[in-house]
């Protein structure tokens, strides 16, 4: 079989490992040729490839990012898109497709799967929201490097008797402030699927000052506060026409220093979570989602995506997996909360 493999999306650390393990798994177990696509689906759509065998996957296990490149690019919101990708795979040849990626990524997948095309999917972000799978690559990586920054903001938060707010990415989903905050002995965490009551977290700040400690708030990108406490400002579009977030660490930092009378300090650690190599965790879970994918895509086991389920790889259908959002559900947040002020 001649296979096509592409990465879209957010890049996170652990995609060459997935790429590695496919390549040398297809090549040396079932003699299979590879061709890496550009870019996401950008490469197919517009025929873009580099040449993907073993010795261009040498090495690159422990390299952060993605060595084929990425982009949003969706080929259902282009006027032709999806004929143009037929055609382009037809002419290089092309028998079968993995495509890694997150909700957006494998949500084109899905539905390229329904057109005929034959796409085998692996699930991949930082934020861990993809339904159907315990665990995403990525996360473990992003987890531990907010954690690393939480540790080392305790002691300065301290030296100077000042509140640290530690704005972490996730748009929908809080797993990465969840977690993160829990690993760093955050006293306040909050998560996009909660509203927050800013008075309250003042009160946290108050009580987290009394133990002669500094209080450290992880709040993700994606958190807002209760209605009427704060105006949507941090929604606004890029040039490109995404959403751009960002800005509530700001917002609630002003917050805590008007409402608490200490100063306040954030820090938003944006695209360094999805930068440089994996944690040994995240290499072993894209190494076995590379090799799993390659045995789906040998028996022509189309529309599936591979997922963890407690210490397994299974196959999950690509449109099950792409339908909800996985988000942290509200006894884990429960759980978390008995450490706020304290
Ligand atoms: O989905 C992964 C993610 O890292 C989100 O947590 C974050 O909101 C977004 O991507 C950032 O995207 P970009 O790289 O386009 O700014």
């Amino acid at each position: 079989m001649r296979i096509g493999v592409l990465t879209g999306g957010g890049d996170c650390p652990g995609l060459n490992a997935v790429i590695r393990a496919v390549v040398r798994k297809g090549i040396s177990t079932y003699g299979h040729e590879f061709v890496g696509f550009r870019d996401g689906w950008r490469g197919p759509l517009e025929g873009v490839t580099r040449e993907l065998g073993i010795a261009q996957v040498r090495g690159i296990l422990p390299r952060g990012g993605t060595i084929l490149g990425s982009s949003r690019t969706n080929p259902f919101k282009i006027d032709g898109g999806v004929e143009k990708i037929k055609s382009n795979l037809a002419d290089l040849g092309i028998d079968a497709l993995v495509a890694i990626g997150g909700e957006d990524t494998l949500g084109v997948a899905a539905k390229l799967t329904d057109l005929g095309v034959n796409v085998v999917g692996v699930p991949k972000t930082i934020d861990n929201d993809l339904g159907a799978t315990d665990y995403t690559f990525g996360f473990d990586t992003a987890v531990n490097i907010a954690m690393e920054a939480i540790d080392r903001l305790h002691t300065t938060a301290e030296s100077h008797h000042r509140t640290l707010v530690v704005e972490v990415m996730g748009r929908h989903a809080g797993w990465i402030a969840l977690h993160a905050g829990l690993a760093g002995g955050a006293n306040v965490i909050l998560l996009p699927e909660r509203q927050f009551d800013v008075e309250q977290v003042a009160g946290y700040v108050e009580k987290r000052f009394q133990t002669q400690y500094s209080p450290i708030v992880v709040v993700a990108e994606g958190a807002q506060p209760l209605d009427g406490q704060m105006v949507l400002h941090n929604q606004e579009l890029d040039a490109f026409g995404h959403v751009r977030l960002g800005g509530i660490g700001q917002w609630l930092a002003e917050q805590l220093e008007e409402k608490t009378g200490k100063e306040a300090r954030t820090v938003v650690l944006g695209h360094i979570q999805r930068g440089g190599t994996p944690t040994a965790f995240d290499r072993v879970l894209a190494t076995r989602f590379g090799l799993h994918a390659i045995d789906a895509v040998h028996e022509g086991d189309f529309g599936k995506m591979v997922a963890l389920q407690g210490v397994d790889i299974v196959r999950v259908p690509l449109a099950e997996a792409t339908r909800e959002l996985k988000t942290v559900p509200v006894e884990r947040y429960t759980e978390a909360e008995v450490f706020f002020g304290s």
